[in-house]
């Protein structure tokens, strides 16, 4: 076991290297060229990349893809997708090409409210904190005005101050619910500064009030930070389509699929296996969308799934109906996120990703994503109550098994001709190259 290390972020980045290689990967030349082979050979931008994270040793790569053909408010979208999973981007496209002629998407956001929150505990009278609260309101939001110069000349800022009794839930406990509007940024550094002037305020304030006693004054703040809970950022994606258009898929009738895929989401309503997994399939879209376009997808997957309990029940998040004779799906669900700061300015591929866009503002982008999302899912879906997933999971994980068994390039060709028809698994494949 190797002993504990201080100060290893003070070491060069060769010196890391070598740790880590005697440490734990014994002194291994192999491990070491892996290492140098995912360096980027120009200067700048890898040191761009080592600037992103601490401790950086290479660069970790993941597909950068593209779905074309997304129609989505009648404007033609190819999206920029990231992701490891194999049948993910092919699955967007395959369902961006259904959806195209019957009118493609349509998407709306229907808020774009981020809050903040300052938590505290105060052992008195809730009356007076919030008076106290009320009567201080523009010192505390004033208090902010040297950090929201730039995003009030865009339109954005502060909206609200609320306090929060939670005493009756946790002792003493109660929050001050900042409401921000970030437009084009995801905000976070934005919020999270603006909530550290704000407590600073309130300290100062509560210790010169005149109204509260000296145990009241003696206020705890235990924390403050921006919530990745977003109840009231929300977009709408949509698509419908008469049932005669679905035409026959896979030996299903137009009808069979409409209903079957009613069955199906209304399964996710109901159990809670299916509904994480219906999600999860939601999030191969969203996530992969948000990687190429520098979002925090960690922050996004929190808040939509805190939004499929809304009910107090887990559910699966698409909605689907048929009435006469149109058969329609629709996602509703919060993404926050932005199309300025953090990474986007920075990353060449984020850039130009924004770029295969068009440029879109944050509300745009949130319809965009939600759209990817609506599109897995109806992939998804459309496999599942069809051929069932694996056939074309397995057609595009094919290459994989292919180079995990080392085959070689004509090998590959050939095994790619010869599973067209067949079935597709690990002992296939294995058999398929002992034999050529
Ligand atoms: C696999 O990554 C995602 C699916 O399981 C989603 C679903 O079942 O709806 C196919």
């Amino acid at each position: 076991m190797s002993k504990k290390i201080i100060g290893f972020s003070k070491l060069s980045k060769q010196e890391k290297i070598e740790w880590i290689c005697s440490n734990y990967l014994d002194n291994s030349k192999e491990d070491i060229e892996i290492l140098d082979k995912y360096l980027n050979s120009d200067i700048n931008t890898q040191s761009l990349h080592d600037s992103f994270s601490e401790n950086t040793l290479s660069n970790f790569y993941l597909p950068f893809s593209v779905a074309p053909n997304f129609l989505i408010n009648n404007n033609n979208y190819c999206l920029p997708m990231v992701i490891e999973e194999s049948s993910v981007v092919a699955a967007a496209s395959n369902s961006a090409k259904f959806w195209y002629d019957k009118g493609g998407f349509s998407a709306n956001v229907i808020g774009i409210e981020k809050i903040g929150q300052i938590h505290f505990l105060f052992n008195g009278d809730s009356q007076k904190i919030n008076s106290f609260v009320n009567d201080n309101m523009t010192k505390l939001i004033d208090s902010t005005s040297s950090i929201s110069l730039k995003m009030k000349e865009r339109g954005g800022g502060i909206n609200s101050i609320n306090l929060i009794d939670k005493s009756s839930e946790y002792n003493n406990y109660f929050q001050l619910s900042v409401s921000f509007n970030t437009i084009d940024s995801m905000g976070a550094n934005y919020i999270n500064s603006c909530l550290e002037n704000i407590t600073k305020k309130l300290i100062e304030e509560i210790k010169i009030s005149n109204e509260l006693t000296e145990e009241e004054k003696d206020i705890n703040i235990i924390m403050s930070i921006l919530s990745n809970s977003t109840p009231n950022c929300i977009v709408e994606a949509k698509a419908k389509c008469k049932i005669n258009e679905i035409g026959d898929i896979n030996g299903l009738s137009g009808n069979k699929f409409a209903e079957k895929f009613f069955h199906a989401v209304g399964i996710s309503k109901i159990d809670l296996g299916r509904a994480v997994t219906n999600n999860k399939g939601i999030m191969n879209g969203i996530d992969s969308v948000l990687i190429s376009t520098g979002n925090d997808f960690r922050a996004v997957e929190a808040s939509i799934h805190s939004y499929a309990c809304k009910d107090g029940k887990y559910k699966g998040l698409t909605e689907c109906s048929i009435d006469n004779d149109i058969f329609s799906i629709k996602l509703k669900l919060p993404i926050a996120i932005g199309t300025v700061g953090g990474i986007i300015d920075l990353h060449p591929l984020v850039k130009l990703s924004h770029k295969i866009l068009g440029k879109p503002n944050s509300s745009t982008l949130m319809e965009i994503v939600a759209v990817a999302g609506l599109a897995q899912n109806f992939a998804a879906i459309k496999s599942l109550i069809t051929t069932g997933i694996q056939k074309g999971h397995m057609k595009m994980h094919l290459i994989n098994l292919l180079k995990k068994n080392n085959a070689n390039e004509d090998q590959i060709t050939n095994a790619i001709d010869f599973f067209k028809e067949k079935e597709i698994n690990t002992q296939a494949v294995q058999d398929f190259l002992n034999s050529n």
